[in-house]
């Protein structure tokens, strides 16, 4: 579907279930390729950013059992298993796959050679690969080492002291795993806490990593310690779910039940944003399921949401939250602020840009920053055309909107919401009356 037209809502009402998670899901293939045995991936989500992780090992030999109900067998061949891969590794349009892989690769003694999509190209991977030269890496990439293409020549690697200078859970996995294969202890300080999902698996594959807040040391195992299999299941994606969350606060008369979601405190700053705002949201039934916290979301209609000031310590914990964020601030009572969210600018596209010209389009009175963007609340917004920029998160988001927007909005090239959510539309459409 390239485009998808929505309208006014009357109410949201029923249950679902979001699609596993997509960083936990990235995580567990490539965690269990290069340990050594059969690990099993319960819940594993079939979409295209973790199937270019999973086709990216598949061409390093590793092997990959499709089983029924989402599983996955895999057949780990331990830190050092991997094949040099015959083609080039086309990580799509997956900032996580790409990122995270470059950790994997430089430790490994091949060549291979990294790309992806018109949006992957021209995101930075400066931010990984300085690092990992100094670990000592063999690394090339187009326009001076900062972009896709990237070639690496593997290696032995030297643990080094790292400060990252920008937040992101991606760079600072990369290094984590580079780590795995560098002589001595890497230690790895990060700006703002980011998701920990790396570090929990590792840790119960028996890794040797600690984590001390910001500061996350990992000791190498080459040679002489290999990683144990998994059998992980993987939760329903928060980010993923925000997107409910948020139609059910804003659209009258609404209340669902969102089921089996992870709210690893890492990933669940819009949930503290909401309170802040007025909104009364029930998380229910909460359980570890493979050492992450899991539970059942419920809520309903915030009659009057009050607008909040944001920046700091809380954007890595909603980053990707950014965009249904701006949507639940347009029917906010006053000016939502949100500034500190430079990163924002380097994600699958512009989203502070897409969020500013597109909300503008349906009524929506704002202000974009640098670093973030105001939004004044509450906005009477009316349907139009829109464009998704070939971005998931923005499709999704502006869906919502049109769901409290007057007549008709069309989203034009809405099939992106395949990369992690392709039955966005569908499962809408069922809980929407
Ligand atoms: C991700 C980390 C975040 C996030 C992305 C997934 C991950 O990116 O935006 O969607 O799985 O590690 P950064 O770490 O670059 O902020």
């Amino acid at each position: 579907m390239e485009r998808a037209e929505l309208t006014k809502a009357g109410s949201l009402k029923g249950e679902i279930t979001p699609p596993p998670d997509k960083s936990i899901s990235h995580r567990a293939v490539m965690l269990a390729s290069i340990a050594e045995g059969k690990s099993i991936v319960r819940n594993f989500l079939r979409a295209e950013d973790p199937m270019s992780t999973m086709n990216a090992f598949r061409s390093m030999g590793i092997e990959i059992e499709k089983k029924a109900g989402n599983e996955l067998i895999i057949n780990g061949k331990g830190l050092h298993g991997l094949k040099e891969p015959f083609e080039v590794i086309n990580c799509g349009n997956s900032g996580t796959t790409v990122r995270l892989i470059s950790g994997i690769l430089s430790g490994n003694p091949f060549f291979s050679v990294l790309t992806g999509d018109d949006s992957l190209k021209q995101r930075p991977m400066a931010r990984v690969i300085n690092p990992l030269k100094e670990m000592g890496a063999g690394i090339s990439a187009r326009n001076g080492d900062k972009y896709l293409p990237m070639a690496i020549k593997g290696r032995r690697l030297k643990a080094i002291d790292y400060k990252m200078p920008v937040a992101s859970a991606q760079v600072k996995s990369c290094l984590i795993l580079a780590g795995l294969y560098a002589d001595g202890t890497t230690t790895i300080t990060e700006l703002q806490k980011s998701r920990d999902h790396t570090e929990r698996m590792l840790k119960s594959m028996g890794a040797d990593i600690e984590i001390d807040s910001l500061v996350i040391k990992v000791k190498g195992c080459s040679g002489k310690k290999e990683l144990n299999p998994i059998d992980v299941t993987v939760p329903s994606d928060f980010s993923s779910a925000a997107f409910f969350i948020a139609a059910a606060l804003i659209i009258p008369n609404s209340e669902i039940s969102i089921k089996n979601v992870g709210i690893n405190p890492t990933r669940t700053g819009l949930l503290d944003v909401l309170k802040k705002m007025g909104a009364d949201i029930e998380i229910e039934n909460i359980r570890d399921v493979s050492g992450e916290p899991v539970a059942d979301i419920h809520c309903k209609t915030a009659g009057n949401l009050k607008a909040v000031k944001i920046s700091g310590d809380i954007m890595p914990s909603l980053i990707d939250e950014f965009p249904i964020l701006c949507v639940l601030a347009t029917q906010a009572e006053g000016v939502t602020e949100i500034r500190g969210a430079e990163e924002l600018r380097v994600k699958e596209s512009d989203r502070i840009k897409a969020m500013a010209s597109e909300l503008k389009k349906i009524g929506v009175e704002l202000e974009e920053y640098p670093d973030g963007i105001s939004i004044k609340g509450k906005a009477s917004m009316k349907g139009d055309i829109v464009e998704s920029y070939h971005d998931h998160r923005i499709a999704m988001s502006l869906a919502i909107a049109a769901l409290a927007a007057q007549g008709t909005t069309t989203i034009n090239n809405s099939s992106c919401v395949d990369i992690s959510f392709p039955e966005f539309f569908e499962e809408l459409k069922k809980l929407t009356r």
